[in-house]
């Protein structure tokens, strides 16, 4: 078995650079659900697996080993993937008798065992802190027996592996920074499935877009739960901190200083950040942003509820008030950026004021996107053991779809004001419905689609805006931008 370095041409003329291992044709099948820190564990993955000797596949008849990355957080993202089971069941009796199914991430974590005794399709459980431990699982599995470790870690942040780019379009990549949550908000299973906070040393990190650099990417995501709250001190979970030496104390790296690193250390890639929680987003997070003009202006600042009585419920450390003066903060050191929410209607408790107090916060900070959903009980958390889940259905999603409608039209107030506008995109794929167009996003993280013209992949293009629907910005290219 040895590596081979791939490199090859795709469509759009662009080089892409890929490490193979030959001597070896073990085909492994692995999919993503959930959030974007799912999408990066499974490059994660990829990577342990593909030194093992397994080469990717994108066909789940052909694979020898297939992975479910899975997601909890709502109930239906849960029944998704049980459905997606049923599905690889009835691949493997029809086409492919030998293949083994894994499950990865925080429904392993969550369901342990009892995932191995409910679904009969499962051969392996693997929780997100336990992904070193594949080579050894995946040999018990081959050798007929289920294989189980769901063990979280205090240090785990696989900051030496350098993840396999899946599916990749070769121009923006994940980067993980944190693992885990401290938070505990109360409606939330995050904490229980990927246990305690950990940050990555920064020097990996720095690496790792490196790398990327050298492959030609041109835009990076740095993620964790709650970006905000990294902080490396020379390695475990932040709450020991207090505890660490005084020399560790000194010479430690908070956010807002890792991202000026990043910034200042590659000015040509562009950088974005996600999730901020608004307790742990500070200033100096926003002049950092200010300071560089590679550091987009977008914020993602989930806030759950517009009334501080169903923010306490939630355990989120934050008034209504406190929030407003986050966002005034942003819009005057920032002018230009834009915010997203995440927002949940029928929280339990919920009434028809606190409600009005969303709407209201809605109003008020004019987001230019939205994450909105309809409380989901989920067990073992906070909400669950302390709370009656006591608003009906029916209520909740009457309440979700007056706060998606209010969205829509503030999602399209913003559309509306790039128009005339000239503005740097980052050309990152074919638009979905004009193969003739490419699709990018501008600095705000909107959408923009525009004729291909001469230019490709990966160009960093100025365009003129001339129209507009809600969530997308329609163009015309006038030329590259000074960052090509
Ligand atoms: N800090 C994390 C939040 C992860 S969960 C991040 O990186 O984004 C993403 C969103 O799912 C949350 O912000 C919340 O709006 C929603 N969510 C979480 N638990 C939920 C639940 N039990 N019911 C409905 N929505 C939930
Ligand atoms: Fe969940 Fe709150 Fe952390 S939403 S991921 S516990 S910040």
């Amino acid at each position: 078995m040895h590596t081979e370095k791939i490199i090859e041409e795709n469509k759009q003329g662009q080089t892409l650079v890929a490490e193979k291992v030959t001597g070896n044709d073990k085909k492994l099948f692995i999919e993503s659900y959930g959030c974007q820190m799912n999408m990066s564990d499974s490059e994660i993955v990829a990577s342990i697996l593909v030194k093992e000797g397994f080469n990717t596949t994108q066909k789940l008849e052909e694979a020898d080993l297939v992975l479910v990355n899975t997601c909890s957080i709502r109930d239906n993202a849960e029944q998704t993937i049980r459905k997606r089971l049923q599905y690889y069941n009835s691949v493997k009796r029809k086409k492919n008798p030998s293949m083994k199914v894994g499950v990865l991430g925080c429904m392993a974590e969550r369901l342990k065992s009892k995932f191995l005794e409910e679904e009969k399709i499962v051969d392996l459980v693997v929780g997100p802190d336990a992904y070193r431990d594949l080579p050894n699982l995946v040999e018990e599995v081959e050798a007929g027996r289920d294989a189980i470790n769901v063990i979280l870690s205090k240090e785990e942040t696989y900051g030496d592996v350098s993840p396999v780019r899946l599916q990749s379009n070769g121009v923006s990549a994940f980067v993980s920074i944190t693992r885990g949550c401290d938070n505990m908000c109360t409606f939330c299973v995050v904490p229980f499935t990927r246990g305690r906070e950990r940050s990555r040393d920064p020097k990996s990190i720095i690496e790792e877009i490196r790398d990327l650099k050298q492959k030609n990417f041109k835009e990076v995501t740095l993620l964790g739960q709650n970006v905000d709250s990294y902080l490396w001190y020379g390695g475990g979970l932040k709450k020991d901190f207090v505890k660490a030496s005084e020399i560790a104390q000194s010479t430690a790296v908070d956010f807002a200083q890792l991202l000026d690193l990043c910034a200042e250390e590659f000015p040509k890639i562009r950088l974005r950040f996600s999730t901020s929680n608004p307790q742990d987003m500070h200033l100096d997070v926003l002049h950092v942003m200010a300071k560089h003009n590679n550091i987009c202006k977008y914020i993602h600042l989930p806030v759950q509820s517009g009334s501080t009585r169903i923010l306490e419920r939630m355990n989120r450390q934050h008034t209504r008030e406190e929030y407003m003066e986050l966002v005034d903060n942003v819009r005057r050191i920032l002018p230009d950026c834009s915010i997203s929410q995440d927002m949940i209607t029928g929280f339990c408790g919920e009434t028809e004021e606190d409600h009005q107090d969303t709407l209201s916060l809605l109003e008020y900070v004019k987001y230019d996107f939205g994450f909105m959903f309809a409380y989901s009980e989920r067990p073992g958390t906070l909400a669950a053991k302390k709370f009656e889940d006591d608003i009906p259905l029916v209520v909740k999603k009457r309440r979700l779809a007056e706060v998606i409608a209010l969205q829509l039209k503030h999602s399209h107030y913003w559309t509306k004001k790039h128009v005339g506008k000239v503005e740097e995109v980052l050309i990152e794929g074919t638009s979905k419905k004009n193969e003739n167009e490419w699709k990018g996003r501008n600095t705000q993280n909107t959408i923009v689609v525009f004729p291909k013209e001469h230019y490709k992949m990966g160009d960093f293009v100025n365009v003129k805006i001339d129209s507009c629907t809600s969530a997308t910005l329609i163009g015309t290219a006038v030329g590259y931008s000074e960052n090509n």
